[in-house]
């Protein structure tokens, strides 16, 4: 197992993590509005809203930014609001625009090829984290969710943060966490990846410790395509565990609409899509932009 004996994440460091997850709790946001942080020029943020941003991160891994954007299409602004904080490798995807940032818009319609992947439907996406079928350099430890134009109906998005979704595993029964930080607890099959060309199947963690900053990162889909769990009792309950976990409505779990303007930034929580309806004079758009990074302070305000 490649995490420190220190981390609070550790299955036999005890001590430490119920130290950790104290704090952790302690005044975690119950209410959605919590998350919200208004920012009137998101190309340079106050040193107000700058702080306010990670505070909500801090808590919660993520954070809904406000801004007067309106529908404007503007990628730089999403662009410069993430760089802020140290985000700034892109992951390249082959659906991405040139520019590495993905315009999540419908296109199942007109027989577009991109129209056979679900962000580029009107369907639900149900609970995952993005990226979970990235090789290890490619992890997607964070990630910008900016809403131009929403849906006539629908399009909510559910968010939990996996921090939370450790905790209720561990204390559930920490056989549960051992099995889903086996380095071979999910098996991504061989495949032809856009980026990385043909790849053989790929065995992976579920829960894993970034080494650069000691945060936790989860990989996680709850479709059951093009992902095998290993088979064997712990990690099967496991994977049950979180599912029924994630149907619960737990404390943490926030449901809301991004209005035009608005956007999630967070380090890669859980989350689902609502399906919804649009119409052909006014398509949802959000952009989505992924990093190899982690939100971090640049500033050095906290
Ligand atoms: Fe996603």
């Amino acid at each position: 197992m490649m995490i420190p004996a220190d981390s609070p994440f550790h299955p036999d460091n005890e001590a430490g993590y119920q130290r950790w997850r104290t704090a952790k709790l302690a005044g975690y946001p119950t209410r959605g509005e919590d998350l919200i942080v208004e920012v009137r020029d998101p190309h340079a943020l106050t040193d107000t809203e700058y702080r306010a941003v990670l505070e909500r991160v801090a808590r919660t891994n993520m954070v809904i930014y406000a801004t007067s954007l309106g529908e404007a299409e503007d990628k730089a602004a999403v662009r410069a609001l993430s760089a802020q904080f140290g985000l700034t490798r892109l992951d390249a995807n082959w659906l991405a625009d040139e520019d590495g940032i993905s315009s999540l818009t419908p296109r199942d319609e007109g027989g577009e090829k991109r129209g056979d992947y679900i962000p580029y439907t009107h369907h639900r996406i149900r609970w995952h984290t993005d990226g979970y079928y990235n090789p290890e350099p490619r992890r997607i430890l964070a990630m910008t969710l900016h809403c131009v134009r929403e849906a006539e109906q629908g399009g909510d998005n559910e968010l939990y943060d996996q921090d939370l979704a450790y905790i209720q595993l561990r204390d559930s029964n920490p056989e549960f966490i051992r099995a889903l930080m086996a380095p071979d607890a999910m098996t991504i099959p061989a495949r032809v990846d856009e980026i990385d060309g043909e790849r053989p199947a790929e065995p992976g963690p579920v829960f894993l410790v970034d080494p650069a900053s000691g945060g936790l990162h989860l990989r996680y889909t709850a479709r059951t395509k093009s992902i095998a769990w290993k088979d064997d009792p712990d990690t099967q309950a496991a994977v049950k565990a979180i599912e029924d976990l994630l149907a619960s409505q737990p404390a943490g779990w926030f449901r809301l609409k991004l209005q035009p303007g608005m956007g999630l930034l967070c380090n890669n929580v859980l989350h689902t899509r609502d399906g919804f309806t649009d119409t052909p004079e006014r398509r949802r758009l959000l952009y989505r932009a992924r990093y190899h990074d982690r939100i971090r302070d640049l500033r050095g305000l906290t």
